[in-house]
């Protein structure tokens, strides 16, 4: 089993896309074993993307992810790293495929409504930024 982080960004947020987006994962058979809803400030949000810090979209992706409530969770299930990121779909929704989360929701390919962690030393890091141990469920 292994574990990985997944946010529900502000636009999926203020979209009410919770609901549709859980279901997914749901219906996926992929286990929730921490939920929260969260605001971030820009410094936090600058943390949790530091491995882009002096990129061209650094700094409109922070204040984005700053600029409302986001729902941060943590998966758990067999190879759900790789999973969880097929389910999103590509970074730019344009070359999502088709019938993934951001096919069918982003607008934007910095409003792109989730993110997921995308290895097992990236979703270690992620998964602490958010949540200690005491907050994840033991099954
Ligand atoms: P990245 O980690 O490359 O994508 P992913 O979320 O699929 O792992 O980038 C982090 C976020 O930064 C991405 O979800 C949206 C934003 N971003 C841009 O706004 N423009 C870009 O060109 C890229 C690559 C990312
Ligand atoms: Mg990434």
């Amino acid at each position: 089993m292994e574990r990985t982080l997944a946010i529900i960004k502000p636009d999926g947020v203020a979209r009410a896309l919770i609901g549709e987006i859980i279901g997914r994962l749901e219906r996926e058979g992929i286990n929730i074993l921490a939920l929260r809803m969260i605001w971030m400030t820009e410094d936090q949000a600058r943390g949790f993307y530091k491995v882009h810090a002096g990129k061209p979209f650094y700094e409109s992706v922070t204040r984005f992810m700053s600029s409302g409530p986001c729902v941060v969770m943590v998966l758990e299930g067999k190879r759900v790293i790789n999973a969880y990121r097929k389910l999103m779909g590509a970074t730019d929704y344009r070359e999502a495929a088709k019938g993934t989360i951001r096919h069918d929701y982003a607008t934007d390919i910095e409003k792109n409504v989730v993110h997921g962690s995308d290895s097992p030393e990236s979703a270690a890091f992620e998964i602490s930024y958010f949540f200690n141990e005491l907050e994840i469920f033991k099954r």
